[in-house]
């Protein structure tokens, strides 16, 4: 039988990094981003969480290189359609949003109904991919931020990735290197969030 190594040789180095993580926005990244074989480990990490049932509840879609600029038309003609007023300006924002980073990777829920695992709980296990694709990608040096936007709840999006009735867009997951230094934000307090159960 394999030997487990002793939790205190490792559990250090991965505490450091999971108390060191933070988003870098989106709105403040630039290259280099992960290459191909980076963003394959990226997504094998982030396809190990746990999964009631082995369902395999979420998957990938890796938007990169020109596609993004396609996909930021995408986005602009959405906009148009639901906002046939929209400012010249604002269409153009639209048009460079999946050109803020690198390598935009859209997580992609999908629920199977009918059967005894509740579709929270497959839901639940898209939200750990997303958030380990972001552990990983600081263990590997990038910035990730895990963000939603109008995007995620339109249609017109929704068609442009193919997805199907069961399917949602979880996040939109942003690699690449701060512009500037990261700056953290305030963190909840132990207090605040952790109490001890104690029977009545
Ligand atoms: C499901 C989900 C959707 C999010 N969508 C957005 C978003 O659209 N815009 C945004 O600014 N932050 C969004 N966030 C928050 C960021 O991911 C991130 O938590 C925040 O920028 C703070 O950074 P931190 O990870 O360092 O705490 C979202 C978080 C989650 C879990």
């Amino acid at each position: 039988m394999t030997q487990q190594k002793p939790l205190n040789v490792s559990a250090p180095e991965t505490l450091d990094l999971l108390l060191s993580r933070r988003s870098g926005s989106a709105k403040a990244m630039q290259g280099p981003g992960p290459n191909a074989e980076q963003i394959r480990m990226l997504i094998t990490a982030a396809s190990r969480v746990p999964d009631h049932g082995k369902l395999t509840p979420w998957r990938f879609v890796i938007i990169k290189d020109d596609a993004r600029a396609a996909f930021g038309d995408i986005l602009a003609h959405a906009l148009k359609t639901n906002e046939p007023d929209a400012s010249d300006e604002r269409l153009a924002i639209e048009e460079r949003r999946f050109l803020r980073a690198p390598v935009v990777i859209a997580v992609v829920s999908r629920v199977v109904t009918g059967i005894k695992i509740p579709e929270w709980e497959q839901i639940l296990s898209a939200g750990a991919s997303c958030q380990t694709l972001c552990i990983a990608a600081h263990s590997m040096g990038f910035v990730a931020n895990w963000i939603t936007e109008w995007p995620a709840y339109n249609s017109r999006v929704r068609e442009a990735l193919g997805l199907h009735a069961n399917e949602r867009i979880a996040g939109f997951v942003y690699l690449g290197h701060p512009v500037e230094p990261l700056v953290d934000r305030p963190r909840p307090r132990y207090e605040d969030i952790a109490s001890e159960w104690t029977p009545q």
